[in-house]
C-alpha cells in the first residue's frame, strides 16, 4: 500500500492512529511510540479538545480528530491503538477490523461479554492483529519470575496472592476496580500456571475488591484490588519448593526464598542488602529510561509491530483478553 507519510519518514514505516487520548495514552503510549522506531503517529483522534492538544504534543506529526470515525478515513493509519475506557473498545475495534487495520486495545477486552464475543467474532473474520495491552506480561521481574517457576525453582506453584491498588480516585467508567486492576492478575495468573480459571469469586468492601479463583491445575489465587488507597502492585508465588515476591514497583522487586528458610534469616537478609547494591548502576540506568513498565510498553509495541510484518504471533490476543473477561463478569455474577 502506497501511503502519504510525513517528511522524512523512511518507506515500510507503519502509521499508529491513537483512539482516546487520556491517561494510559499520554503517560505510556505515545511517550514510548515517539521512541519506536518502524512506527510513526499519524493520527490521534478524541472529542476532548483539551486531552487532544496534550496527546498532539507528544505527537508532532499526527493530524488530531475528534472521533474513530475520521481517524479511520485516513489511509496512512496502519494500526489503531484503542485507548479509551472499557465500554467503547468493541464499537472501535470493530470498526477499525472491518477497514482492514490491525489493532491493540488497551485492557480489558470490553466491559461486556456480548461486546467480548463481538470483537471476537471481528477478530476472527479479519485476519488482522489484534493484541490485548496486558502489559505486565511484558515487565522484566514478571519475565523472570516466569522463567524461575519454569525452572521449577518453586517446585510445584500451589498460590499466588496479588494486591494491586492505586492512589487516585476511582473512575466508573473504567468499570470498576476488577475490571480495571484485576484483569492483569487474571491474565498473569493464567500466564504463570498456563490453565484457565475453573471457578471464581469477588468480595467488594471499603472500596476494595478481592477476587478469587481456582485454576485449571488446582492454583488457589488470589488479588486484592482498590483505588484511592497507597499505590501497591505485588505477587507472590508460592510453590512447595519456594516462594517469590514479586514487588512491581521496585527494580530490586524480586526475592526467592527456599522453603525451609525464613524470610528474616540474617544471611538471606545479608544477600539481598548485596544484591541490592550490585543493582544499583543498572537501576538508575532503568530509571533515566523511563522505568521497567515504561520498557514493558515499548516491549508490547515492538513485538505488536513484529505481527503486524508477519514476522510472529502476538500475545495475549483477543482469546487472551476474552478469557481473563469471562472469569471476572462470572465471578462477579457469583459474588
Ligand atoms: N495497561 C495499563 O497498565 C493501563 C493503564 C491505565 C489504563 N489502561 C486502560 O486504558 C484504557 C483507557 O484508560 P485511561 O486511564 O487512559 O482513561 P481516561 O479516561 O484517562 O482516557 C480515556 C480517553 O478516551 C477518550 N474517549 C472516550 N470515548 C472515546 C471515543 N469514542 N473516541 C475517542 N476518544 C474517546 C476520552 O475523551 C479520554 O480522553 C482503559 O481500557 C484502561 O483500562 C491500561
Amino acid at each position: 500500500m502506497d501511503r502519504m507519510r510525513s517528511e522524512g519518514t523512511p518507506p515500510g514505516t507503519l502509521g499508529i492512529g491513537v483512539v482516546g487520548a487520556g491517561s494510559v495514552a499520554l503517560r505510556h503510549h505515545l511517550p514510548v511510540l515517539a521512541r519506536q522506531r518502524g512506527a510513526e503517529v499519524v493520527a490521534i483522534a478524541d472529542p476532548d479538545a483539551q486531552s487532544l492538544a496534550a496527546a498532539l504534543a507528544l505527537a508532532p506529526a499526527a493530524r488530531g480528530e475528534a472521533t474513530h470515525t475520521a481517524l479511520l478515513a485516513d489511509p496512512r493509519v496502519d494500526v489503531v491503538a484503542v485507548l479509551t475506557p472499557p465500554a467503547s473498545h468493541a464499537q472501535i475495534a470493530i470498526a477499525a477490523l472491518e477497514a482492514g487495520r490491525h489493532v491493540f486495545l488497551e485492557k480489558p477486552l470490553a466491559a461486556s461479554m456480548d461486546d467480548a464475543r463481538a470483537i471476537a467474532r471481528a477478530a476472527d473474520e479479519a485476519g488482522r492483529v489484534v493484541g490485548v495491552g496486558f502489559v505486565y506480561r511484558r515487565h522484566r521481574l514478571v519475565t523472570e519470575a516466569l522463567d524461575l517457576v519454569r525452572a521449577g525453582a518453586l517446585g510445584r506453584l500451589r498460590s499466588i496472592i496479588g494486591t494491586m491498588t492505586g492512589a487516585g480516585r476511582a473512575d466508573p467508567r473504567r468499570g470498576g476496580a476488577l475490571l480495571d486492576l484485576a484483569s492483569h492478575h487474571v491474565d498473569l495468573w493464567r500466564l504463570f500456571t498456563g490453565t484457565e480459571v475453573t471457578s471464581a469469586h469477588a468480595v467488594a468492601g471499603n472500596d476494595c475488591a478481592v477476587l478469587s479463583a481456582r485454576m485449571g491445575d488446582g492454583t488457589a489465587v488470589s488479588v486484592t484490588v482498590g483505588d484511592a488507597l497507597g499505590a501497591n502492585h505485588e505477587l507472590r508465588l508460592l510453590g512447595d519448593a519456594g516462594t517469590i515476591t514479586l514487588r512491581l514497583d521496585r527494580f530490586d522487586g524480586l526475592d526467592l526464598v527456599p522453603a525451609g528458610a525464613l524470610p528474616g534469616d540474617p544471611p538471606l537478609r545479608l544477600r539481598r542488602g548485596l544484591a541490592s547494591m550490585r543493582s544499583l548502576p543498572a537501576m538508575v540506568r532503568s530509571h533515566r529510561a523511563g522505568g521497567d513498565l515504561s520498557a514493558a510498553f515499548a516491549a508490547e509495541w515492538r513485538d505488536l509491530l513484529s505481527a503486524v510484518r508477519g514476522e510472529r504471533p502476538f500475545q495475549p490476543d483477543a482469546s487472551d483478553g476474552f478469557l481473563a473477561l469471562e472469569a471476572i463478569l462470572q465471578a462477579e455474577v457469583a459474588g
